[in-house]
């Protein structure tokens, strides 16, 4: 599919005054990371992520016709009741990125309200569930503008539109498993938008379990955005993305028989990797903290120890992930209690599993 097949034609809006829309959108972790894009946020390598359930964006859209068309954008945004004109610039740019795919958004005012089920600066990304909770309300004004877009459609294009808000963002539709980025064997996968992961998954996985520890809640010295950008002139940037694609290769067989083992040494990698190619940029950077490190000692020990199925893998940031089977939840639980807590600022963990992807609230129209 090309990005003019998002081109809406001929969408009348006489019939749609204002109202209201809400969406609930999730979190996601990916378990093959994508680092490294171009414009318009096509990514240098295919990803893969589980969707989560428990940290998600809860946004809602509240819609009126302008008296006149302008050539503006007419749009407020309300972080958690409150307005936010700190959000405002980065919304305005994914409107002008929108705007030729969804023509309609000069036609109205906008009142955005959203809030987040982790708390502020928990150092959890809210771009993927912010981004995706925005396009999938603006994808419902447009199928109250256009009734005969189907929810194939509807799926496809509220990922689309979340890409330009953010890479991840288009991972953040569906689930419990999603490709976003070309990959020769998985079928369907593109650099526009996100699919449902479309082989056969093994039933460990349905309901994997995340918990993530909250290690450094400072603000990150370095922007995923930048450090995509970084992976421009990267020395080790095209046997990185070589690697990317491997790995996903390597998933399809893991993830259908429920290998574990290998499961845990591609994460693992992938993880890894991420910050090695932050270490290695110029300029370089670390964003994992001695807790960081420390944790993830501590799970290898766990696992020789135990025979555990833990691991872990990380995000742009300090804070872990601890990706586990649910039927281990009660032993890791007790580690994380005696073993891991101390770690976290606070003390502070959020535990979520794979999930369905974002879920529409009750509307008004
Ligand atoms: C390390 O999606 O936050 O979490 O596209 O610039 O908004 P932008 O970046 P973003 O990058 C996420 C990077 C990552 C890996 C991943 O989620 O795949």
């Amino acid at each position: 599919m090309i990005e003019t097949s998002f081109i809406p034609s001929n969408l009348k809006t006489d019939s749609v005054e204002e109202g209201i829309i809400s969406w609930r959108s999730p979190s996601n972790i990916a378990l093959v990371k994508y680092w490294g894009k171009i414009e318009p946020q096509i990514p240098k390598n295919p990803s893969i992520s589980f969707t989560l359930t428990n940290c998600f964006t809860k946004t809602t859209l509240k819609y009126r016709k302008k008296k006149k068309e302008s050539s503006t954008f007419e749009f407020a945004v309300f972080f958690e009741g409150n307005r936010m004109p700190a959000f405002e610039a980065k919304i305005k740019k994914f409107m002008e990125r929108i705007v030729a795919y969804q023509p309609f958004l000069l036609a109205y005012d906008f009142e955005i309200h959203t809030e987040n089920s982790f708390p502020h600066s928990s150092g959890i990304a809210s771009s993927a569930s912010g981004m995706s909770a925005l396009a999938l309300c603006l994808m419902s004004l447009e199928q109250r503008i256009d009734p005969s877009i189907d929810t194939i459609q509807f799926n496809k294009k509220a990922s689309f539109l979340a890409r330009l808000g953010s890479g991840s963002a288009a991972r953040s539709i569906e689930g419990p498993l999603v490709v976003w980025g070309l990959h020769e064997q998985v079928k369907g996968s593109n650099d526009l938008y996100g699919i449902q992961y479309p082989f056969k998954v093994h039933e460990v996985f349905m309901d994997y379990q995340d918990t993530v520890l909250l290690v450094d809640k400072g603000v990150k010295q370095v922007s995923s955005t930048l450090g995509h950008g970084l992976m421009e002139n990267h020395p080790y940037s095209s046997a990185r993305f070589d690697q990317a694609h491997a790995h996903l290769s390597q998933l399809i067989q893991v993830l259908e028989t429920g290998d574990l083992d290998n499961f845990i040494r591609i994460v693992e990698k992938e993880a890894l990797a991420l910050h090695a190619m932050m270490m290695t940029s110029d300029p370089y950077f670390i964003l994992m903290r001695p807790n960081t490190l420390e944790i993830i000692e501590r799970i290898w020990r766990f696992r020789k120890e135990t025979g555990s199925k833990l691991c872990f893998t990380l995000d742009a940031g300090a804070n872990v992930h601890l990706l586990f089977p649910k039927k281990e939840k009660e032993s890791v639980n007790r580690f994380l209690t005696e073993e891991i807590l101390e770690f976290c600022q606070n003390k502070h963990f959020i535990s979520d599993e794979a999930g369905s992807g974002a879920v529409k609230l009750d509307d008004v129209s």
